[in-house]
């Protein structure tokens, strides 16, 4: 995919706007849509401060920082999709709510466009068979913070053709990545390793083995990892932790996946993590 060439973010909370700030980044023009004008405007001031940050450490300059943001437009319109040669899906983690926007995305975008999902487990040959085009159906499977974390999970569904694999393991390189494929299946490789690890974590809180502090800090001075797993439950955000956990649990079918009630809780209580203020750790 050349530059040049125009993209279209679908959803731009925590994972949209990385999203879209790459591509911009990367010399592609991107339109970010959100149902939610605010959201939109939080999106761009967010990828504002992150460029900041990048100038600051000296890896862009201030003239790239400018032209990024110039590549970036927002709308709350989905026809803002019906000229790009790719979307990026990255709404909600909620199986009827991607199935609508696939299929809504078929009947929009050119027959030639690649449609592309963010999802963390949903499994993308369901979501590209609510289209027409299952072959340029893929998962293209951005980490957080999408401008800081090098990999790029690509998922290949069913009926994904090698071109469109090709293309987005290009273009992920292209946008400074690196591309690992895996095969089509609940929570892929990353959040079906991921998920049962966070998942312990919460129910040693539950069952009150530990406090939240003293289990992130066993795992990270321990296991050697960057941050906690609470901790990285609040930057994925809670209710996204459950939505994936929903689908580990209902299609491979075993209780080990089964979600915290504590964690349910949380979410009920509108504590979704560092979205939201508040998770299991506060960020007032
Ligand atoms: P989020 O809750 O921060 O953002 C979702 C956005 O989608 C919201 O701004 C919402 O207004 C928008 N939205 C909902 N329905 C829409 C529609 N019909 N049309 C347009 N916009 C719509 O969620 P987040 O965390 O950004 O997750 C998005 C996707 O990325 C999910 O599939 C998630 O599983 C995946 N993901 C999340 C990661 C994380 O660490 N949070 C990591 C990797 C993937």
């Amino acid at each position: 995919m050349a530059k040049g060439m125009k993209v279209a973010v679908i959803g731009g909370g925590t994972m949209g706007n990385g999203i879209a700030h790459v591509f911009a980044q990367s010399g592609y023009e991107a339109s970010l849509i959100d149902v939610d004008k605010k959201i939109l405007e939080k999106a761009l001031a967010t990828i504002d401060k992150n460029l900041s940050r990048q100038v600051k450490k000296g890896a862009i300059d201030e003239a790239a920082k400018e032209s990024a943001l110039g590549r970036i437009k927002t709308s709350t319109d989905m026809g803002a999709a019906s000229s790009v040669d790719l979307v990026v899906e990255a709404i909600t983690e909620d199986e009827p709510l991607k199935a609508k926007i696939f299929r809504d995305l078929d009947g929009l975008a050119p027959g030639s466009a690649i449609l592309a999902s963010n999802t963390s487990s949903i499994p993308i040959t369901r979501l590209g068979a609510n289209t027409k085009r299952p072959d340029k159906v893929i998962g293209m499977h951005f980490m957080n913070p999408v401008p800081v974390m090098q990999l790029v999970e690509v998922v290949r569904g069913l009926a994904t053709s090698d071109e469109t694999a090709d293309t987005i393991v290009q273009l992920a390189k292209d946008l400074g990545k690196t591309p690992v494929v895996a095969n089509d299946s609940p929570g892929f490789v990353s959040n079906r390793v991921l998920m049962p690890m966070i998942y312990e974590a919460i129910y040693c809180l539950y069952d009150n083995v530990e406090a939240a502090e003293a289990i992130d800090e066993i795992m990270k001075l321990g296991m050697n990892h960057p941050i906690g797993p609470l901790a990285l439950a609040d930057l994925i955000g809670l209710d996204v932790c459950l939505f994936i956990m929903e689908v580990l649990h209902k299609d491979l079918g075993e209780d080990k996946y089964r979600p915290c009630p504590l964690l349910r809780k949380y979410v009920g209580a509108g504590w979704l993590g560092r979205k939201s203020g508040k998770g299991f750790y506060s960020y007032e």
